[in-house]
């Protein structure tokens, strides 16, 4: 079956409901796609009967007007991309069938918002709910996939479906990664060859903390100190924080127990890369 690409949400809807007895899945996306998103594609099309992407890169949850000013974009290629994986059928809306002249409705998920992502950048949270809301809304999927690399957007997303009901599963996919352990991101384009070749210290960094985790430590402070050393070894890189939270609430810890999410936020020139690890026992 070849891909249907549309931009209007009627089109959407018709294309979905054209199909209501069948299993959808739905991969949200903003696009210059990498093997990342592409895993949830996969993993959507193994899962369901038909699947359905969005590439939308979504204004109102960008903090900062040069990050999405600069954000990446390739459409051409991110279409044949997904034509090879199957998908059936594609929402590349525009910032005004999204949010058309007059739009005044947020979605605020509170609590665990609080902390990381969500007290490093303000308005994001509320800007990634708003247009999973609205794609939930529209696509309304079977299934939808997000990935771990991005850990409090996937426990804001589970705690609004639930809150608003959304008869929908969330699932969650691994972070995929380069050889040397970045993760992948389609901000990593936009590193100087120079600061490429530090950025791997995140994983690295999360790799020694979670080492010495399995060798017993189980002090949290202990654990980000070893974090902080690990990326300060990279000359060029700033942190902006180094985390060891319950993976629920996104509470720093004191004492470390199992499924703490270590998480890491760093800065190279102004590219912002974040990664992530949950301590298994
Ligand atoms: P984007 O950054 O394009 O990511 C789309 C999806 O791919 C997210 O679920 C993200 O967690 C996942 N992803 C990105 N890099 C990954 C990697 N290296 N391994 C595994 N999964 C990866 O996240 C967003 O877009 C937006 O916030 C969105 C949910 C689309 C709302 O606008």
């Amino acid at each position: 079956m070849v891909m249907k690409i549309v931009a209007e949400i009627s089109e959407v809807r018709k294309a979905r409901w054209s199909d209501a007895s069948t299993a959808w899945g739905l991969v949200p996306t903003m696009g210059f796609l990498h093997e990342g998103h592409l895993n949830l594609v996969r993993r959507a099309r193994a899962e369901n009967d038909r699947v359905g992407v969005s590439i939308f890169v979504n204004p109102i949850q960008f903090n900062n007007a040069g990050d999405l000013e600069k954000y990446p974009r390739d459409m051409e290629r991110d279409f044949a991309l997904l034509e090879k994986e199957g998908v059936d059928l594609l929402w590349t809306p525009s910032p005004e069938i999204v949010y058309p002249a007059g739009y005044q409705t947020y979605v605020d998920v509170k609590q665990v918002t609080g902390f990381l992502e969500g007290a490093a950048r303000p308005g994001h949270f509320q800007g990634v709910a708003t247009v999973v809301a609205k794609l939930f809304n529209v696509f309304q999927p079977t299934r939808a996939y997000f990935g771990q690399k991005d850990a409090q957007q996937v426990v804001v997303i589970r705690r609004m479906a639930k809150d608003l009901d959304f008869n929908l599963q969330v699932v969650v996919c691994p972070t995929i990664r380069e050889k040397d352990g970045l993760a992948m991101s389609s901000r990593n384009v936009r590193l100087s060859p120079e600061h490429r070749l530090q950025a791997p210290c995140l994983h690295a960094a999360l790799s020694v903390a979670q080492k010495a985790f399995l060798s017993g430590t189980r002090d949290a402070e202990t654990l980000r100190k070893t974090m902080r050393e690990v990326i300060s070894s990279a000359p060029a890189a700033r942190i902006e924080y180094v985390s060891a939270a319950d993976p629920e609430t996104l509470e720093e810890l004191d004492d470390i127990a199992d499924g703490a999410l270590l998480s890491v936020a760093v800065f190279w020139g102004d590219v912002r890369l974040i990664d992530n690890i949950v301590l298994e026992p």
